[in-house]
Protein backbone atom coordinates (compact mmCIF):
# COMPACT_ATOMS: atom_id res chain seq x y z
CA UNK A 1 0.00 0.00 0.00
CA UNK A 2 2.71 2.36 0.88
CA UNK A 3 4.25 1.57 -2.05
CA UNK A 4 1.76 1.94 -4.44
CA UNK A 5 1.17 5.66 -3.94
CA UNK A 6 4.55 6.66 -5.27
CA UNK A 7 4.08 4.14 -8.60
CA UNK A 8 0.82 5.67 -9.06
CA UNK A 9 2.03 9.08 -8.88
CA UNK A 10 4.99 8.47 -10.71
CA UNK A 11 2.80 6.76 -13.61
CA UNK A 12 0.39 9.99 -13.38
CA UNK A 13 3.47 11.83 -14.40
CA UNK A 14 4.49 9.64 -16.80
CA UNK A 15 1.24 9.96 -18.51
CA UNK A 16 1.09 13.74 -18.04
CA UNK A 17 5.06 14.01 -19.66
CA UNK A 18 4.01 11.97 -22.75
CA UNK A 19 0.83 13.65 -23.01
CA UNK A 20 2.50 17.49 -23.13
CA UNK A 21 4.87 15.94 -25.92
CA UNK A 22 2.14 14.65 -27.68
CA UNK A 23 0.66 17.73 -27.60
CA UNK A 24 3.45 19.63 -29.05
CA UNK A 25 7.07 18.30 -29.29
CA UNK A 26 9.13 20.81 -31.68
CA UNK A 27 12.29 19.60 -33.06
CA UNK A 28 12.72 23.02 -34.56
CA UNK A 29 16.08 24.95 -33.36
CA UNK A 30 15.68 27.77 -35.20
CA UNK A 31 14.57 29.73 -39.18
CA UNK A 32 16.49 30.93 -41.85
CA UNK A 33 14.10 33.40 -43.41
CA UNK A 34 14.35 34.38 -46.69
CA UNK A 35 11.66 36.85 -48.71
CA UNK A 36 10.87 40.81 -49.01
CA UNK A 37 9.33 43.07 -46.33
CA UNK A 38 6.46 40.73 -45.02
CA UNK A 39 9.01 38.99 -43.80
CA UNK A 40 12.17 41.00 -43.30
CA UNK A 41 12.67 42.11 -39.53
CA UNK A 42 15.00 45.20 -40.26
CA UNK A 43 17.94 44.25 -43.24
CA UNK A 44 17.15 47.10 -44.88
CA UNK A 45 17.81 49.34 -42.16
CA UNK A 46 21.77 48.47 -42.93
CA UNK A 47 21.16 49.05 -46.98
CA UNK A 48 20.90 52.58 -48.62
CA UNK A 49 17.06 51.94 -49.62
CA UNK A 50 14.37 53.91 -49.69
CA UNK A 51 12.09 50.86 -48.16
CA UNK A 52 12.79 51.39 -44.84
CA UNK A 53 10.67 51.07 -42.00
CA UNK A 54 12.69 51.89 -38.51
CA UNK A 55 10.88 55.06 -37.66
CA UNK A 56 8.11 56.19 -35.75
CA UNK A 57 5.06 54.90 -36.14
CA UNK A 58 6.37 52.01 -37.78
CA UNK A 59 6.71 49.60 -34.26
CA UNK A 60 4.26 51.29 -32.29
CA UNK A 61 3.65 47.97 -30.27
CA UNK A 62 6.40 46.49 -31.15
CA UNK A 63 8.33 46.28 -27.16
CA UNK A 64 11.10 47.82 -28.44
CA UNK A 65 9.44 50.28 -30.66
CA UNK A 66 10.78 50.91 -34.52
CA UNK A 67 13.30 48.00 -35.72
CA UNK A 68 12.27 48.13 -39.41
CA UNK A 69 9.32 45.64 -38.99
CA UNK A 70 7.04 46.43 -42.22
CA UNK A 71 3.85 46.69 -39.58
CA UNK A 72 2.76 48.04 -36.07
CA UNK A 73 4.08 45.03 -33.78
CA UNK A 74 5.08 41.96 -34.51
CA UNK A 75 5.50 40.42 -38.34
CA UNK A 76 4.50 36.41 -38.68
CA UNK A 77 8.06 35.89 -38.94
CA UNK A 78 8.09 36.48 -35.21
CA UNK A 79 4.94 35.36 -34.27
CA UNK A 80 5.80 31.79 -35.97
CA UNK A 81 8.78 31.72 -33.87
CA UNK A 82 6.68 32.28 -31.13
CA UNK A 83 4.68 29.21 -31.58
CA UNK A 84 8.26 27.15 -32.54
CA UNK A 85 8.36 28.26 -28.62
CA UNK A 86 11.82 29.24 -30.33
CA UNK A 87 14.01 31.48 -27.68
CA UNK A 88 14.47 34.73 -29.46
CA UNK A 89 13.84 36.66 -31.95
CA UNK A 90 15.51 35.90 -35.23
CA UNK A 91 18.30 38.48 -36.10
CA UNK A 92 19.17 39.58 -39.16
CA UNK A 93 22.04 39.24 -41.64
CA UNK A 94 22.81 42.73 -42.08
CA UNK A 95 23.46 43.57 -38.25
CA UNK A 96 26.99 43.10 -37.93
CA UNK A 97 26.90 41.13 -34.79
CA UNK A 98 24.70 38.34 -36.90
CA UNK A 99 27.23 35.82 -36.01
CA UNK A 100 29.02 32.94 -33.97
CA UNK A 101 26.69 32.19 -30.81
CA UNK A 102 24.08 34.41 -32.51
CA UNK A 103 22.95 32.68 -35.53
CA UNK A 104 22.25 29.03 -33.77
CA UNK A 105 18.63 29.85 -33.76
CA UNK A 106 19.32 30.76 -37.32
CA UNK A 107 18.89 34.38 -39.52
CA UNK A 108 16.68 36.40 -41.45
CA UNK A 109 17.88 38.09 -45.02
CA UNK A 110 14.84 39.61 -46.15
CA UNK A 111 14.60 42.57 -47.69
CA UNK A 112 11.47 45.09 -48.17
CA UNK A 113 11.40 45.72 -51.42
CA UNK A 114 13.11 42.73 -53.13
CA UNK A 115 11.29 39.94 -55.24
CA UNK A 116 12.06 36.50 -56.69
CA UNK A 117 13.70 38.51 -59.84
CA UNK A 118 17.06 40.13 -59.49
CA UNK A 119 15.58 43.62 -60.87
CA UNK A 120 12.42 43.69 -59.01
CA UNK A 121 12.81 46.65 -56.37
CA UNK A 122 15.79 48.25 -57.61
CA UNK A 123 13.64 52.06 -58.03
CA UNK A 124 13.39 51.64 -54.30
CA UNK A 125 17.68 51.64 -54.13
CA UNK A 126 19.31 49.01 -53.05
CA UNK A 127 17.66 46.06 -51.87
CA UNK A 128 18.79 42.25 -52.14
CA UNK A 129 17.47 40.14 -54.52
CA UNK A 130 16.61 36.66 -53.23
CA UNK A 131 19.17 35.15 -55.12
CA UNK A 132 21.70 37.42 -53.41
CA UNK A 133 20.05 36.44 -50.07
CA UNK A 134 20.52 32.74 -50.63
CA UNK A 135 24.36 33.81 -51.64
CA UNK A 136 24.54 35.72 -48.26
CA UNK A 137 23.43 32.32 -45.93
CA UNK A 138 25.87 29.95 -48.26
CA UNK A 139 28.88 31.94 -48.29
CA UNK A 140 28.64 33.96 -44.73
CA UNK A 141 26.74 32.24 -42.73
CA UNK A 142 26.93 28.34 -43.53
CA UNK A 143 30.82 28.53 -43.38
CA UNK A 144 30.45 30.25 -39.92
CA UNK A 145 27.25 27.55 -38.77
CA UNK A 146 29.28 24.63 -39.87
CA UNK A 147 31.15 25.33 -36.49
CA UNK A 148 28.33 24.93 -34.47
CA UNK A 149 25.86 23.01 -36.08
CA UNK A 150 26.13 20.02 -38.34
CA UNK A 151 22.70 19.74 -39.83
CA UNK A 152 19.79 21.41 -40.90
CA UNK A 153 17.08 19.64 -40.87
CA UNK A 154 15.87 21.60 -37.47
CA UNK A 155 15.48 24.88 -39.25
CA UNK A 156 12.39 25.39 -40.98
CA UNK A 157 13.35 27.68 -44.16
CA UNK A 158 11.31 30.23 -44.46
CA UNK A 159 10.15 31.79 -48.51
CA UNK A 160 8.21 34.92 -48.86
CA UNK A 161 8.65 36.56 -51.82
CA UNK A 162 6.81 37.17 -55.32
CA UNK A 163 4.41 39.85 -54.16
CA UNK A 164 7.08 42.43 -55.04
CA UNK A 165 7.60 40.93 -58.54
CA UNK A 166 4.03 41.23 -59.59
CA UNK A 167 3.64 45.09 -58.19
CA UNK A 168 7.07 46.24 -58.63
CA UNK A 169 8.02 44.43 -61.81
CA UNK A 170 5.63 43.01 -63.77
CA UNK A 171 2.29 45.73 -63.32
CA UNK A 172 5.47 48.60 -63.75
CA UNK A 173 7.69 48.10 -65.91
CA UNK A 174 6.40 48.98 -69.95
CA UNK A 175 8.73 46.08 -70.73
CA UNK A 176 6.48 43.78 -69.38
CA UNK A 177 3.57 45.08 -71.64
CA UNK A 178 4.11 42.06 -74.40
CA UNK A 179 4.52 39.37 -71.24
CA UNK A 180 1.45 37.77 -70.91
CA UNK A 181 0.82 36.89 -66.51
CA UNK A 182 0.61 33.06 -67.54
CA UNK A 183 4.52 33.37 -68.99
CA UNK A 184 5.41 36.07 -66.26
CA UNK A 185 4.21 33.41 -63.47
CA UNK A 186 5.95 30.09 -65.20
CA UNK A 187 8.95 32.39 -65.14
CA UNK A 188 9.06 33.28 -61.30
CA UNK A 189 7.98 29.63 -60.11
CA UNK A 190 10.92 28.50 -62.18
CA UNK A 191 13.13 30.87 -60.55
CA UNK A 192 11.77 29.95 -57.40
CA UNK A 193 11.79 26.06 -57.99
CA UNK A 194 15.85 26.48 -58.69
CA UNK A 195 16.06 28.82 -55.46
CA UNK A 196 14.20 25.65 -53.34
CA UNK A 197 16.46 23.29 -54.86
CA UNK A 198 19.62 25.31 -54.26
CA UNK A 199 18.51 25.54 -50.54
CA UNK A 200 17.95 21.68 -50.73
CA UNK A 201 21.62 21.12 -52.00
CA UNK A 202 22.75 23.89 -49.06
CA UNK A 203 21.13 21.54 -46.89
CA UNK A 204 17.62 22.89 -45.78
CA UNK A 205 15.21 20.33 -45.34
CA UNK A 206 11.97 21.60 -43.79
CA UNK A 207 10.41 24.60 -45.94
CA UNK A 208 7.55 26.80 -45.43
CA UNK A 209 6.14 28.74 -48.34
CA UNK A 210 4.45 31.72 -47.65
CA UNK A 211 1.81 32.25 -50.69
CA UNK A 212 1.73 36.15 -52.31
CA UNK A 213 -0.71 38.13 -50.65
CA UNK A 214 -4.14 39.56 -51.98
CA UNK A 215 -2.36 42.45 -53.80
CA UNK A 216 -5.66 43.95 -55.42
CA UNK A 217 -7.24 44.81 -51.55
CA UNK A 218 -3.61 46.66 -50.40
CA UNK A 219 -4.82 50.24 -50.07
CA UNK A 220 -1.72 51.01 -51.94
CA UNK A 221 -3.69 50.22 -55.24
CA UNK A 222 -7.39 50.35 -53.93
CA UNK A 223 -6.29 54.44 -53.87
CA UNK A 224 -5.40 54.01 -57.32
CA UNK A 225 -8.49 53.06 -58.26
CA UNK A 226 -11.14 54.20 -56.03
CA UNK A 227 -14.19 51.37 -56.73
CA UNK A 228 -16.84 50.03 -54.17
CA UNK A 229 -16.42 49.21 -49.88
CA UNK A 230 -15.23 46.07 -50.19
CA UNK A 231 -13.92 45.65 -53.59
CA UNK A 232 -10.17 45.29 -54.69
CA UNK A 233 -8.80 45.39 -58.07
CA UNK A 234 -8.52 42.16 -59.93
CA UNK A 235 -6.00 42.14 -62.02
CA UNK A 236 -3.60 42.14 -59.19
CA UNK A 237 -5.70 39.88 -57.25
CA UNK A 238 -5.72 37.08 -60.27
CA UNK A 239 -1.93 37.59 -60.95
CA UNK A 240 -1.15 36.66 -56.99
CA UNK A 241 -4.02 34.15 -57.13
CA UNK A 242 -2.23 32.29 -60.57
CA UNK A 243 0.98 32.23 -58.30
CA UNK A 244 -0.55 30.87 -55.43
CA UNK A 245 -2.22 27.91 -57.18
CA UNK A 246 0.98 27.67 -58.92
CA UNK A 247 3.26 27.21 -55.95
CA UNK A 248 1.38 25.30 -54.64
CA UNK A 249 1.41 22.24 -57.26
CA UNK A 250 5.11 22.78 -56.86
CA UNK A 251 5.10 21.57 -53.32
CA UNK A 252 3.81 18.66 -55.30
CA UNK A 253 6.14 18.60 -57.92
CA UNK A 254 9.73 19.75 -56.70
CA UNK A 255 9.29 17.14 -53.55
CA UNK A 256 10.28 14.08 -55.58
CA UNK A 257 13.78 16.32 -56.45
CA UNK A 258 14.38 16.96 -53.31
CA UNK A 259 13.89 13.51 -51.56
CA UNK A 260 13.68 13.60 -47.61
CA UNK A 261 12.40 17.35 -47.61
CA UNK A 262 9.09 18.59 -46.55
CA UNK A 263 7.39 21.52 -48.35
CA UNK A 264 4.33 23.31 -46.91
CA UNK A 265 2.38 26.19 -48.59
CA UNK A 266 1.05 28.68 -45.76
CA UNK A 267 -1.93 30.34 -48.21
CA UNK A 268 -1.57 33.78 -46.10
CA UNK A 269 -3.92 35.23 -49.50
CA UNK A 270 -7.02 33.00 -48.42
CA UNK A 271 -6.41 33.60 -44.55
CA UNK A 272 -6.50 37.88 -45.67
CA UNK A 273 -9.45 37.27 -47.39
CA UNK A 274 -11.25 35.57 -45.90
CA UNK A 275 -10.98 38.63 -42.96
CA UNK A 276 -11.52 41.32 -45.90
CA UNK A 277 -14.76 39.46 -47.03
CA UNK A 278 -16.03 38.83 -43.23
CA UNK A 279 -14.11 41.46 -41.03
CA UNK A 280 -16.70 41.57 -37.87
CA UNK A 281 -16.58 37.98 -37.03
CA UNK A 282 -12.52 37.84 -37.21
CA UNK A 283 -12.29 40.60 -35.15
CA UNK A 284 -11.49 43.66 -37.79
CA UNK A 285 -13.43 46.54 -39.05
CA UNK A 286 -11.27 48.76 -41.25
CA UNK A 287 -10.53 45.98 -44.28
CA UNK A 288 -9.60 49.38 -46.26
CA UNK A 289 -7.39 52.16 -44.80
CA UNK A 290 -3.96 52.13 -43.56
CA UNK A 291 -4.20 52.76 -40.09
CA UNK A 292 -0.61 54.65 -40.32
CA UNK A 293 -0.63 58.66 -42.19
CA UNK A 294 0.68 57.02 -45.74
CA UNK A 295 3.01 59.45 -47.26
CA UNK A 296 1.83 60.35 -50.82
CA UNK A 297 2.94 60.51 -54.50
CA UNK A 298 2.37 64.64 -54.00
CA UNK A 299 4.34 64.25 -50.48
CA UNK A 300 7.26 62.79 -52.13
CA UNK A 301 5.55 59.43 -51.01
CA UNK A 302 5.00 56.43 -52.77
CA UNK A 303 1.03 55.63 -51.07
CA UNK A 304 2.77 52.73 -49.68
CA UNK A 305 5.20 53.45 -46.10
CA UNK A 306 3.73 55.38 -43.65
CA UNK A 307 5.21 59.36 -42.61
CA UNK A 308 7.71 59.59 -40.53
CA UNK A 309 6.52 60.46 -36.99
CA UNK A 310 3.03 60.96 -38.98
CA UNK A 311 -0.41 60.07 -37.39
CA UNK A 312 -1.71 56.47 -36.14
CA UNK A 313 -4.59 55.10 -35.61
CA UNK A 314 -5.77 53.93 -32.24
CA UNK A 315 -7.66 50.65 -32.75
CA UNK A 316 -4.70 48.61 -34.41
CA UNK A 317 -6.18 45.34 -33.99
CA UNK A 318 -9.33 46.24 -35.98
CA UNK A 319 -7.44 47.38 -38.77
CA UNK A 320 -6.44 44.83 -41.44
CA UNK A 321 -3.77 47.19 -43.17
CA UNK A 322 -0.95 48.93 -41.34
CA UNK A 323 0.51 50.88 -44.10
CA UNK A 324 -0.69 50.98 -47.93
CA UNK A 325 1.19 47.74 -48.17
CA UNK A 326 1.93 45.50 -44.55
CA UNK A 327 -0.78 44.01 -42.72
CA UNK A 328 -0.94 44.87 -38.57
CA UNK A 329 0.16 42.94 -36.70
CA UNK A 330 -3.49 41.43 -35.78
CA UNK A 331 -3.82 40.37 -39.34
CA UNK A 332 -0.07 38.59 -38.87
CA UNK A 333 -0.82 36.46 -35.80
CA UNK A 334 -4.32 35.02 -37.52
CA UNK A 335 -1.64 34.12 -40.36
CA UNK A 336 0.79 32.68 -37.91
CA UNK A 337 -1.98 30.48 -35.94
CA UNK A 338 -3.05 29.28 -38.81
CA UNK A 339 0.07 28.51 -40.14
CA UNK A 340 1.00 26.84 -37.12
CA UNK A 341 -2.20 24.94 -36.55
CA UNK A 342 -4.85 24.96 -38.96
CA UNK A 343 -5.85 21.71 -40.79
CA UNK A 344 -7.31 23.55 -43.03
CA UNK A 345 -5.69 22.65 -46.39
CA UNK A 346 -6.94 25.32 -48.17
CA UNK A 347 -4.95 27.52 -45.41
CA UNK A 348 -1.86 25.54 -44.53
CA UNK A 349 -0.90 22.76 -47.27
CA UNK A 350 -0.39 19.53 -46.94
CA UNK A 351 0.47 19.97 -43.53
CA UNK A 352 0.46 22.59 -40.93
CA UNK A 353 3.55 24.17 -39.15
CA UNK A 354 3.45 21.83 -35.93
CA UNK A 355 3.27 18.96 -37.39
CA UNK A 356 6.15 19.90 -40.03
CA UNK A 357 8.27 20.37 -36.87
CA UNK A 358 7.61 17.38 -35.17
CA UNK A 359 9.08 14.87 -38.38
C1 LIG B 1 20.88 36.99 -60.48
O1 LIG B 1 21.88 37.26 -59.54
C2 LIG B 1 22.70 36.16 -59.20
C3 LIG B 1 23.67 36.61 -58.11
O2 LIG B 1 23.02 37.20 -57.05
C4 LIG B 1 23.44 35.67 -60.42
O3 LIG B 1 24.20 34.54 -60.10
C5 LIG B 1 22.44 35.31 -61.53
O4 LIG B 1 23.12 34.98 -62.70
C6 LIG B 1 21.51 36.49 -61.79
N1 LIG B 1 20.47 36.06 -62.70
C7 LIG B 1 20.09 36.77 -63.77
C8 LIG B 1 19.02 36.19 -64.62
O5 LIG B 1 20.59 37.85 -64.05
C1 LIG C 1 8.71 42.28 -75.49
O1 LIG C 1 9.21 43.52 -75.92
C2 LIG C 1 10.56 43.76 -75.58
C3 LIG C 1 10.91 45.14 -76.02
O2 LIG C 1 10.10 46.10 -75.41
C4 LIG C 1 11.44 42.70 -76.22
O3 LIG C 1 12.78 42.90 -75.85
C5 LIG C 1 10.99 41.32 -75.82
O4 LIG C 1 11.72 40.34 -76.50
C6 LIG C 1 9.51 41.13 -76.10
N1 LIG C 1 9.09 39.86 -75.52
C7 LIG C 1 8.28 39.00 -76.14
C8 LIG C 1 7.93 37.78 -75.37
O5 LIG C 1 7.86 39.18 -77.26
Amino acid sequence: MTKEIPTKFLLLCLAIFFLCNIVYASQIEGMFVFGSSLVDNGNNNFLLTLAKANFSPYGVDFPVGPSGRFTNGKNVIDLLGEELQLPRLIPVFYDPSTKGRNIVHGVNYASGGSGILNDTGSIAGKVVSLNEQIKNFEEVTLPDLKTHRDFLQNYLFVVGSGGNDYSFNYFMRQANANVSVEAFTNNLIKSLSQQLKKLYTLGGRKFVLMSVNPLGCNPVARASQPMGEDDCIQVLNQAAHLFNARLRLTVDFIRPQMPGSTLVFVNSYKIIRDIIRDPVSNGFKDTRNACCEVLSVNEGGNGILCKRGGQVCAERNIHVFFDGLHPTEAVNIQIAKKAFGSYNRDEVYPINIRTLAQL
